[in-house]
């Protein structure tokens, strides 16, 4: 099928080259004139393990393409999926600026019959607003008081690959959502996705909307519950690890998503918790329990601080190593990283801060001013009074703990994701930190 994709970030970008891999004939767009000039060269503005392989690859048999004109993109498609960002306002309703723009365009360039997808995640009703906003941008021959009528479809088909994994959790998806109106909306839709075999769940667009901000708001409720379970283990002397896996064995409960740490960020979950309270507050339905959610989140990152803050004695003039800054492993996405909280309120107690991450660095320089970034995770240890690991990299996991242990000038880690948990850190000379391990005396 022709395809078009309006928005080449994260999960445009995505969306795109896992599509012409499985076959269709994929376009995309995007304003940004200097991503697309260096995707067509086939380089990828961000990190994602496995993407830039697929993107070559189909680059070379031309089923992918990229451009900067929305009129290309429309004319040679017949489903449109509109990806673009739909970051926060600052009351916490989704901004949809983009949305609209992107509606308005293709609308502009419509000649004959298109399905327009929503994957940015969106609030409920967006899908009437997206169908209302073509009808009324439509070339003016086919603008209601005249004659000739122009057939389209509004769909909704939100995304839920995770960065770092995308292209593997793009192609085996758990399930795939559309939300629908018509009968050849849904046709096209599951030929879309029929290389992969998904379990559909076809639903309305309205419901499809929301099962996008449900499962957010889900997932962001299990890490703030076990956050919170987190702070009672420390105080009881429990261990959080150890209380996850017997909940977790529990099929009902599941494992996932209950690793304590120092909060969730990134350009998700922060946004679309907040999204979501807004949602059903306009509904009419205060949803309290988000707020508290959020509020967890927020809370674990100052806990986290604060211990820092009371274990150094005295803050200011030491120096603070960190490793990790990313919101997670395996990206460069410093969108809402936890990192940044905590970096920032170290600096204002007048901490000196050196960081590593393998590949964040550059990003992380763009937000955080006075941070001596280091070649690895042995030069940041170097001198330092205290180590903070706020991003569970693979390869920290392999660290020589001794040699960390003897770059540094007092051994005290604090393990905000708990990487260590299995080793004997006293053993090994430090003062050790964990999260929820029922180490730390309040
Ligand atoms: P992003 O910021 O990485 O990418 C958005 C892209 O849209 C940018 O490249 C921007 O230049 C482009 N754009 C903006 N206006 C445009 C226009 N008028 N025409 C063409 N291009 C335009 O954002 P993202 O992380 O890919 O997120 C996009 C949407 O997908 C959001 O709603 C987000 O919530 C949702 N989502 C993101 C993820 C994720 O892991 N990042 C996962 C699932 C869903
Ligand atoms: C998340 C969802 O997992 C995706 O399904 C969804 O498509 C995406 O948001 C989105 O809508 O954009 P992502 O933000 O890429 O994906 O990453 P996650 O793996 O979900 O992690 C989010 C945050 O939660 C990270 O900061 C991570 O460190 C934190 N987290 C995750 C925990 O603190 N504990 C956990 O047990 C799991």
């Amino acid at each position: 099928m022709n395809i078009a994709i309006i928005g080449s970030g994260y999960v445009g970008l995505v969306t795109g080259v896992c599509l012409a891999e499985i076959g269709h004939k994929v376009v995309c767009a995007d304003v940004d004139e200097k991503k697309i000039s260096k995707l067509k060269r086939g380089q990828i503005p961000i990190y994602e393990p496995g993407l830039e392989e697929l993107l070559e690859k189909n680059l070379k048999n031309k089923r992918l393409s990229f451009t900067t004109s929305i009129k290309e993109a429309t004319k040679k498609s017949t489903a449109i999926f509109i990806a673009v960002g739909t970051p926060s306002k600052k009351n916490g309703d989704a901004d949809l600026t983009y949305v609209e723009n992107v509606a308005q365009q293709v609308a502009a360039y419509m000649d004959d019959y298109k399905l327009v997808i929503e994957k940015s995640t969106v609030p409920a009703e967006t899908g009437k607003r997206v169908a209302r906003t073509i009808r009324m941008n439509l070339p003016p021959k086919y603008r209601k008081s005249n004659k000739k009528v122009l057939e389209f479809d509004v769909a909704s088909n939100p995304e839920f690959l995770r960065e770092g994994s995308a292209v593997e959790d793009f192609m085996n998806p758990d399930r795939v959502v559309v939300g629908v109106e018509s009968k050849k909306a849904e046709e096209i839709l599951r030929e879309i996705y029929k290389p992969l075999k998904p379990h559909m769940v076809v639903t309305n667009i309205d419901s499809a909307e929301l099962i996008k901000h449900a499962s957010n708001s889900f997932l962001a409720t299990k890490i703030s519950f076990i956050n919170s379970l987190s702070q009672v283990c420390d105080r009881l002397g429990a261990d959080v690890l150890k209380v996850a896996e017997g909940m977790g064995l529990d099929k009902r409960i599941g494992r996932a998503f209950l690793n304590a740490g120092i909060g969730y960020g990134g350009s998700c979950f922060p946004k679309d918790v907040d999204a979501f309270v807004r949602i059903s507050e306009k509904a009419g339905y205060p949803f309290d329990l988000l707020k508290e959610v959020r509020r967890i989140n927020e809370e674990q990152k100052a806990s986290f601080v604060k211990l820092v803050e009371d274990k150094l004695w005295i803050v200011k003039g030491k120096v603070v190593g960190v490793l990790g800054l990313a919101f997670k492993p395996d990206t460069d996405d410093m969108r809402s990283a936890p990192a940044i909280d905590i970096i920032e309120a170290l600096q204002r107690e007048g901490a000196k801060v050196k960081a590593y991450d393998p590949v964040a660095m550059a990003n992380a320089g763009k937000i955080l001013k006075k941070v001596t970034f280091c070649r690895d995770a042995y030069a940041t240890a170097k001198g330092c009074d205290c180590l903070l690991v706020l991003t569970e990299w693979e390869e920290f996991y392999k660290l020589n703990l001794k040699k960390i242990r003897s770059a540094m000038r007092q051994p005290v880690l604090f393990d905000g994701r708990n990487v260590f948990h299995d080793k004997n850190l006293a053993a090994l000379g430090f003062e050790y930190y964990g999260v929820g391990r029922g180490t730390i005396e309040k």
